[in-house]
């Protein structure tokens, strides 16, 4: 390890100290750069840049790694429940029996959404996006919850926490009943966290639903897949947001807004979409040859990642849960034929060999979502309900950092320089 990088600008030497985390690549302290030289430095996209310290989520893209809190994702995509994950991830072990039964008693007390939030469901459009409905009502949940929202007060930022995982189930489910003009159903606390879920999307109250346990342990898995990323933009949004002091459902919210975007939570709609669209085996030579082509803007989504040069480990966890579900449920759909021998076509391929472009976690959890029965409209949905484990665990270190400060950055401005203010009259 170096102790400190030095810089000379303008003939002006400056030492400045280098960090090193547990793992991974270490990093410049630059927060005098501007004292000394008045200089800011330059990273639209945050390509080069660490923003926070943080302890609970590290990825190593080019070697296809990502842990939480230390543990390796595969392995808890098989041998943990996302009740025992979201406690990790907030509390930074694994709990104890006795740790995991009073933090699932607590999270399933608080799944009931207050009765009047229903009202608010009621002045969206039907056909509103369900990602529309959840921006609003997760901002909302502040008006309701007034008892915690006071972010100096420790044991009321853990209530808030709570509240936002328990009712993120809730509230999803509802945003689905709306659009499909079906009743919204109260959580039923004798099921999971999971089945709960899908009972109140799936179920009616006019007949008993049957949690299926092979659905159920297949969308536990595809949540604790969703969990955390470490500073993704949702993320870092979150943080952004509560560095003002914002209270943590407007934070929420405002990661919700940020994860909408196709870029982002996005892209398993149109990982399956480009599925359909190819059809057949067959076809796939002639989708390989455009996302090889230059002049065509076609890419093959659900390949390819900004950190993940290397297999992203949540695709492979993917691939085998929808084997499974695809197999439970009877249905043989010629999508999974076409994703897993592009698959093996273009992991064959130098354009994608050369490139690093392996498949990431979208490519298949659209094909597992439309085989359990949700529309595409509500995949971003389900990614938000998990991610709100991992936002909850970020915006609580992030309040609990001494260091941490309102997120504020420069800019290279480019504009007009000083000019005189002209009249109306004279213009
Ligand atoms: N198909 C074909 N070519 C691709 C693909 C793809 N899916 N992805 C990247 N490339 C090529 C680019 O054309 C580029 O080629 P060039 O160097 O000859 O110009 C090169 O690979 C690098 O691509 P960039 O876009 O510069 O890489 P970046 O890291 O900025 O982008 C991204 C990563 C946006 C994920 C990109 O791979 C992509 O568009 N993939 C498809 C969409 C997708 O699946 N998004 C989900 C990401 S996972 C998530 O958000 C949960």
């Amino acid at each position: 390890m170096t102790d400190s990088a030095h810089l000379t600008i303008d003939g002006k030497d400056g030492d400045y100290p280098v960090m090193a985390g547990t793992v991974g690549p270490e990093v410049v302290d630059i927060r005098k750069l501007y004292g000394n030289t008045g200089r800011f430095t330059y990273d639209p996209g945050f390509t080069s840049t660490a923003a926070c310290e943080s302890k609970i989520t590290y990825i190593d893209g080019d070697a296809g790694i990502l842990l939480h809190r230390g543990y390796p994702i595969d392995q808890l995509a098989e041998q943990s429940s996302f009740m025992e994950v979201a406690y990790l991830l907030m509390n930074g072990e694994l709990p104890t029996a006795a740790e995991h039964d009073l933090f699932v008693r607590t999270i399933t007390r608080h799944t009931m959404v207050h009765e009047q939030l229903a009202t608010f469901y009621r002045g969206f459009r039907r056909d509103a996006h369900p990602m529309a409905i959840m921006c609003g009502v997760v901002g909302a949940l502040s008006a309701f919850y007034h008892d915690s929202t006071d972010i100096h007060d420790s044991q009321q930022r853990v209530i808030a926490s709570h509240r936002l995982i328990a009712k993120m189930p809730t509230m999803a489910a509802m945003a689905y009943k709306y659009s499909v003009g079906q009743p919204f159903l109260y959580p039923d606390n004798s099921l999971s966290y999971t089945g709960n879920f899908l009972r109140m999307t799936f179920g009616v109250p006019a007949e008993p639903y049957v949690v299926d346990p092979v659905i159920e342990a297949a969308m536990d898995k595809i949540f604790i897949l969703h969990a955390d990323h470490e500073q993704n933009a949702s993320t870092s949004t979150v943080r952004l947001a509560g560095s003002s002091g914002a209270n943590p459902f407007a934070c929420i919210a405002a990661g919700i807004a940020c994860l909408w975007g196709p870029a982002h939570g996005g892209a398993n709609e149109a990982a399956l979409n480009m599925l359909r669209e190819i059809g057949t085996v067959d076809r796939i030579p002639e989708f390989i040859a455009r996302a090889k082509n230059k002049d065509d803007p076609f890419r093959l989504m659900g390949f390819g990642h900004r950190v993940y040069k290397n297999y992203d480990p949540r695709a492979t966890v993917m691939a085998a849960t929808a084997k499974e579900v695809l197999a439970k449920m009877g249905v043989t759909d010629p999508v999974f034929d076409v994703a897993r021998e592009l698959e093996q076509i273009a992991l064959s391929d130098p354009y994608f060999v050369d490139k690093k472009l392996y498949p990431n976690v979208d490519f298949y959890s659209g094909i597992i979502l439309s085989a359990i029965g949700f529309p595409t409209s509500m995949f971003t949905v389900l990614f938000a309900l998990a991610r709100t484990v991992g936002w909850v665990a970020q915006w609580n270190e992030m309040i609990e950092d001494h260091d941490q400060k309102i997120g504020r950055p420069r800019q290279l401005y480019t504009g007009e320089t000083h000019r005189e203010y002209v009249p109306l009259a004279a213009r």
